[in-house]
């Protein structure tokens, strides 16, 4: 198994305020890695460090070999970063088909000729095929996350991000999200999947991580991670999502 990302030691900071004061760790190619934390850890701030939207005022991020630190988002995306949004924002008066169009295309850097069949076999992945024609304002909660998944899949990424996906669902809801993150992993796709819901990280990642005031708490086995003292006291309390 080889390492397709390297965090070293990154500090982010939006302006004055420093979110994340030092932060290293590794994913291994093909695993899914969780990350869970209280609100205002900084998981999303981790997750905008890597696909560029905030620059690290220290530390390097390599991705694949390449040092992306500072890369551009719309180029970290062309070599195989797609994300997902926490709050998912879909082109409600476009079909399916075509709000994945236009991350595959202009997000992706690809002429909408060469997007297309990334298009259609991300729709198929995330098991929207039917309603690929359908306008994605009349999507069940549940179908917009997959459009979100699958905007992100269209630009064909070698790691998916994913922010808070499950948040909103119902438990059967989050069930379905699991199975297709489990069917994605069989593609060999590297994911990277922030939650709340602990049963769900526990089951579904190789790697779980908990940040806390954006420091790392712990990284390990999901079970190991669950049963460190740290992550238990931070946890206490808090309520599952
Ligand atoms: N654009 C921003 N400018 C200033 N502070 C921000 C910004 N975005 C997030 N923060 C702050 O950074 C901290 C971490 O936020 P975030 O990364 O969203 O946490 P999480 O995703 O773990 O809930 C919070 O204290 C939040 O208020
Ligand atoms: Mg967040």
């Amino acid at each position: 198994m080889s390492t397709i990302l390297k965090v070293e030691d990154i500090h982010v900071a939006y302006g004055r305020i420093k979110i994340i004061p030092g932060l290293s760790f590794e994913v291994q190619e093909g695993q899914v890695l969780g990350v869970i934390g209280p609100n205002g850890a900084g998981k999303t701030t981790l997750m905008n460090a890597l696909i560029g939207l905030v620059i690290p005022t220290q530390g390097k991020i390599i991705f694949d070999g390449v040092d992306i630190t500072k890369m551009s988002p719309e180029k970290r995306c062309h070599l195989g970063l797609g994300r997902t949004y926490q709050i998912p924002r879909p082109f409600e008066g476009m079909t399916v088909f075509e709000n994945v169009l236009v991350g595959a295309s202009y997000g992706a850097g690809r002429t909408e000729a060469k997007a297309r069949p990334y298009c259609l076999e991300a729709i198929k992945k995330v098991g929207l095929y039917e309603k690929k024609d359908v306008l994605a304002g009349q999507l069940t909660l549940l179908d917009r996350k997959r459009l979100e998944i699958a905007r992100a899949l269209g630009t064909n990424p070698k790691i998916l991000l994913l922010d808070e996906v499950a948040a909103g669902l119902t438990e059967a809801e989050v069930q379905d999200v699991q199975d297709l993150v489990a069917e994605l992993k069989t593609t060999g796709i590297t994911i990277i999947w922030i939650e709340h819901v602990i049963k769900t990280m526990v089951e579904s990642t190789d790697k779980l991580m908990c940040l806390s005031t954006g420091s790392l708490l712990k990284y390990g086995d999901p079970i190991e991670t669950m049963n460190c003292a740290e992550v238990q006291e931070v946890y206490l309390g808090v309520d599952e999502e």
